[in-house]
C-alpha cells in the first residue's frame, strides 16, 4: 500500500535512555549527544545516537540514566597488579633519599617482588588480585591489561598469566594479558641465560597457549638494552604476539623509536622520551601510554613531552601502572588527576586517554573504548554534572552504574 512502510521494530536486550553520551567517537574532542540512548544486543552497541533519532526500538530491559553522564567503560591499559607482598618499605627509602634505581641495583625493587610472588600460590595471588580489582572496577573500569613480570622463571611467570586470565571468571571485566618476562634479570640468574629462555622458550609457548596477548619488555640501564629488547621483539612477532616496551622513563634510551621501528601497539612512561621519538611513535601509531603514578611516586622531575606528542600527533593514553613499588595506585581518577596537574594534559586528553586511546594501545579499538555500534556494551554511568568532575576531585567514586558487555556489574 502506497505511504504505509513496514517498521519492523529493533530488537534489544537492553536499552539506556536519558543519558548525557561522551562517545569518544570520532578523533578528536568527547563526541557528546545530549539526551542520548543506546540499545544493547548480544552484549554489543546496537544503535547509539539522540533520542529524537532513534529508530523503534523494542527493549526487553530498560534504565533511566536520569540525566547522568555516560562514558565508554574506562579502560586501564597498563598494570601489573597480579603480585605478592607490598614494598612500603621502599616508599620511606626513597623518602631518605635513595632512588628507584639504587633501591633496585641493592636486591630491592622488582626482585623483592619476584621473591613475595614465587612464594605465593595461585589461590593467595587470585585474591590479592581481585582486591586491586574491584577497586579498579569502582571507578568504572570493564577492560585492564595485566603484566606478568613478577616471576621470572618459568614456573611463576606462567602462574601470573594464569592467575590474570583466570581474574574475568570470578568478576564482570575484560583483561588483555601481557608477558612481561624481559621486566629485570632473576635475582642470581644469568643474563645471557634468561634471555635465551624468554626467547626461545616461554614466548612460542605462551603464545601457543593463549596465555598472552601482547610482549612487553623494560628497556632502561636497570634492565634490558636496545638489542635485548629487540630481540625479544622479534620472537614475539615470530609468534604472532603484538608488542609493547616501558621506555625512557629514567633516560632516554631512545626506546620509542625502538618500539616504533617495531610497530609496538604503545608504548609507556615516555618521561625522557625525544621529539624525534614522539615523531616516530607518531609515524608508527604506536600509542604513548603516560603514567603519571609512578612519575610522581619514585620522584622523577623530568616530564614525558606531551608538547611534542601533541604536535607530531601521537596517541596519547593514561594509565595507571598499578604496582607494588613505582605506582601502588588502584585508582585511575586519581592518576587521571596527576596526568593533569603533572603532566599539563587536558582533562579532555586524559578522559579520551583512559578510554579510546587506551583501546588502541591494546590494539582493540575496534571492540573497546567508545560508545558505537558494534563495540561491546561496556559503560560507565557518572552522578557528576560535568565531565571535568570525574578528574578535579580526589574522593569517593561517583560512579553511579558499571556495564560491562551490557550487564550491569
Ligand atoms: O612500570 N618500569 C618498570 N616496571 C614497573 C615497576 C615495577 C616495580 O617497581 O615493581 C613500572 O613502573
Ligand atoms: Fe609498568
Amino acid at each position: 500500500m502506497q505511504g504505509v512502510r513496514c517498521v519492523t521494530a529493533l530488537k534489544a536486550d537492553l536499552l539506556l535512555t536519558g543519558a548525557r553520551l561522551a562517545t569518544m567517537a570520532g578523533p578528536a574532542g568527547l563526541g557528546v549527544v545530549e539526551d542520548g540512548v543506546v540499545a544493547v544486543a548480544g552484549g554489543r552497541i546496537a544503535w547509539v545516537g539522540p533520542a529524537g533519532e532513534a529508530p523503534s526500538i523494542d527493549a526487553a530491559e530498560r534504565f533511566d540514566c536520569g540525566g547522568r553522564w555516560v562514558t565508554p567503560g574506562v579502560v586501564d591499559c597498563h598494570t601489573h597488579l597480579v603480585f605478592a607482598g607490598n614494598r612500603a618499605d621502599e616508599f620511606a627509602r626513597r623518602l631518605a633519599g635513595e632512588s628507584y634505581a639504587d633501591i633496585a641495583r641493592s636486591g630491592g625493587g622488582i626482585a623483592a617482588t619476584v621473591r613475595a610472588t614465587r612464594a605465593a600460590n595461585e589461590a593467595a595471588l587470585t585474591a590479592a588480585s581481585l582486591k586491586r580489582l574491584d577497586a579498579l572496577l569502582a571507578e568504572g573500569v570493564t577492560t585492564v591489561e595485566i603484566k606478568s613480570g613478577y616471576g621470572l622463571d618459568e614456573e611463576t611467570e606462567l602462574r601470573q598469566l594464569r592467575v590474570a586470565r583466570g581474574l574475568a571468571a570470578h568478576r564482570r571485566v575484560s583483561v588483555a594479558v601481557t608477558y612481561l618476562g624481559a621486566h629485570a634479570v632473576p635475582p642470581g640468574g644469568d643474563r645471557a641465560a634468561y634471555l635465551d629462555l624468554v626467547c626461545e622458550r616461554m614466548i612460542p609457548c605462551i603464545a601457543a597457549e593463549g596465555l598472552a596477548d601482547a610482549v612487553d619488555v623494560f628497556q632502561e640501564g636497570i634492565a634490558f638494552d636496545a638489542a635485548e629488547c629487540a630481540r625479544v621483539f622479534a620472537a614475539a612477532q615470530a609468534a604472532g604476539l603484538a608488542v609493547k616496551s616501558h621506555a625512557d622513563q629514567l633516560s632516554d634510551g631512545d626506546g620509542a623509536a625502538l618500539a616504533a621501528r617495531h610497530g609496538a601497539l604503545s608504548t609507556d612512561h615516555l618521561e625522557y622520551t625525544s621529539e624525534a621519538g614522539a615523531r616516530a611513535m607518531a609515524q608508527a601509531g604506536t600509542v604513548a601510554v603516560l603514567l603519571p603514578g609512578a612519575f610522581l611516586m619514585i620522584n622523577e622531575t623530568h616530564r614525558p613531552p606531551i608538547a611534542a606528542f601533541r604536535a607530531a600527533g601521537t596517541r596519547m593514553a593514561v594509565a595507571t601502572d598499578l604496582n607494588p613499588g613505582s605506582s601502588p595506585i588502584a585508582s585511575p581518577r586519581v592518576c587521571a588527576t596527576l596526568a593533569c596537574v603533572l603532566f599539563g594534559m587536558t582533562v579532555d586528553e586524559v578522559l579520551r586517554g583512559f578510554t579510546i586511546e587506551a583501546a588502541h594501545a591494546l590494539g582493540r579499538a575496534d571492540r573497546i573504548g567508545s560508545i558505537a555500534a558494534g563495540k561491546d556494551a561496556d559503560l560507565a554511568v557518572w552522578s557528576v554534572e560535568t565531565l571535568s568532575e570525574l578528574v578535579a576531585q580526589i574522593g569517593p567514586s561517583p560512579l553511579f552504574a558499571r556495564f560491562h558487555q551490557g550487564v550491569r556489574a
